[in-house]
């Protein structure tokens, strides 16, 4: 694939020929999960036929088969984000355990009473209710960065928050899955580090959108899902820096994390085996390397493009129906739409969108405090990737009308 034409890419993705309700399915809910290229299914379903054997353990021609397709991804993956070694990729089942683990191996070690950990109120649950879990377990408190009337972050807060000597971790999402900010993470990097701060990077809504390179942000931890990103469900990352695994505790315990084990005693594995325990999910991982596979082969940058063309052409249509309240930035923002319409419930709207054919996603968005900022129960969401078109779009967006007629 040498240049972007969504038409091709479409034909890669069956389940896009799906019909819903007898319509053709308008899928517009990426941000919650992404489908899945034909080559994501088939290699996959390729191991389960012919290669399938566990990782690591096994000195026969199938688990070497089995491992070098896992240790095959994790270069991928490394390759793909720029970290400076593939042993600093951990993986995990996603974004959720990837920072539940920073927070029990690295926080718990690292974190102790008095200290301070910077969140922002536009967080994922997964990236609050862990750091709330370690606060209340060793006596540290949360502070928040203050957003702006626009959704934006408040640098300015960051810097006050920062300079408190009694301030251990910032950990911020790179996107916000409902308002579709972009937040300026090298600015916040850059400001953390001038205290010697560490960051933590929620990444689940950036690293499918557009090119991340870590040695140029410099972020500490990084955290992603694969099957935001058309890989598939089970299988994620956490990138630390090296230094910072080395120093950080095992977060689960069991086989192949091991170099030795007695009664009252054991010795770890160096990363990233002493935070893989347990039997990896090494198919999914070899999934999700096919899935970097199509991202590179179409481009990080075309992606990202198509994506901020349809945001645009979508706030446009929006703008033109009226009485449709839409939240987050202007500008800066990822392919995601979070919306109310009139006085129409958000659930009563992703229904009857869903008659149409037109999957949106409605409620809290797991962002409970970003919904009591925003002063709403919850939205719509619409979220756009890069096989949506404009005409389905505009689908959307007809459906909408007839919805608000009918409110009206
Ligand atoms: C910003 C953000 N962080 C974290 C998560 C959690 O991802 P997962 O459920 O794959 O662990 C999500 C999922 O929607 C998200 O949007």
């Amino acid at each position: 694939m040498s240049s972007f034409d969504v038409e091709t890419i479409r034909k890669d993705f069956p389940i896009l020929s799906t019909k819903v309700h007898d319509k053709p399915l308008v899928y517009l809910d990426n941000a919650a999960t992404t489908q899945k290229p034909n080559s994501v299914i088939e290699i996959m379903n390729e191991y389960m036929h012919n290669h399938n054997a566990n990782v690591h353990r096994g000195i026969h021609l199938l688990s070497e088969k089995s491992t070098e397709g896992y240790e095959n991804a994790r270069i991928k993956v490394a390759n793909f984000f720029n970290a400076s070694q593939p042993e600093e990729i951990i993986f995990t089942k996603g974004t959720t355990e990837s920072i539940n683990l920073v927070a029990h191996a690295w926080g718990r070690k690292f974190i102790s009473e008095g200290d301070i950990i910077i969140l922002s109120e536009m967080e994922h649950h997964s990236n609050l209710v862990p750091w709330q879990l370690l606060a209340k377990s060793v006596g540290a408190e949360l502070k928040f960065v203050e957003m702006n009337e626009d959704t934006t972050l408040n640098l300015e807060s960051l810097k006050e928050l920062v300079s408190d000597k009694r301030a251990k971790l910032v950990a911020l999402s790179y996107a916000s899955n409902v308002l579709g900010n972009v937040n300026p993470v090298k600015e916040v990097i850059e400001i953390s580090h001038s205290e010697n701060i560490p960051v933590l990077l929620d990444g689940a809504q950036a690293a499918p959108h557009h090119k991340i390179d870590f040695a140029e942000i410099d972020c500490d931890f990084f955290a992603c899902s694969a099957h935001k990103m058309l890989g598939p469900t089970g299988i994620g990352i956490l990138y630390a820096k090296m230094e910072l695994l080395e120093a950080m505790d095992p977060f689960l315990g069991g086989g192949e994390m091991i170099l030795e084990v007695g009664l009252h005693e054991s010795s770890y594995k160096e990363p990233p085996y002493k935070f893989e325990a347990g039997t990896p999910s090494y198919i999914e991982a070899i999934g999700f390397g096919a899935a970097i596979d199509y991202l590179k082969a179409v481009g990080m940058d075309s992606i990202h493009d198509h994506e901020a063309n349809l945001s645009k052409y979508a706030l446009g249509e929006l703008k033109k129906l009226g009485d449709v309240e839409v939240y987050g930035p202007s500008e800066g923002r990822a392919g995601i739409i979070s919306f109310n319409i009139g006085n129409a419930h958000p659930h009563d709207v992703a229904q009857l969108l869903d008659a149409d054919g037109v999957a949106v996603r409605a409620g809290h968005h797991c962002a409970q405090p970003l919904m009591n900022w925003l002063k709403v129960s919850s939205t719509s969401r619409a979220s756009f990737y890069l096989y949506n078109t404009e005409s389905e779009v505009d689908v959307f967006v007809e459906s909408l009308d007839k919805i608000k007629e009918m409110f009206n």
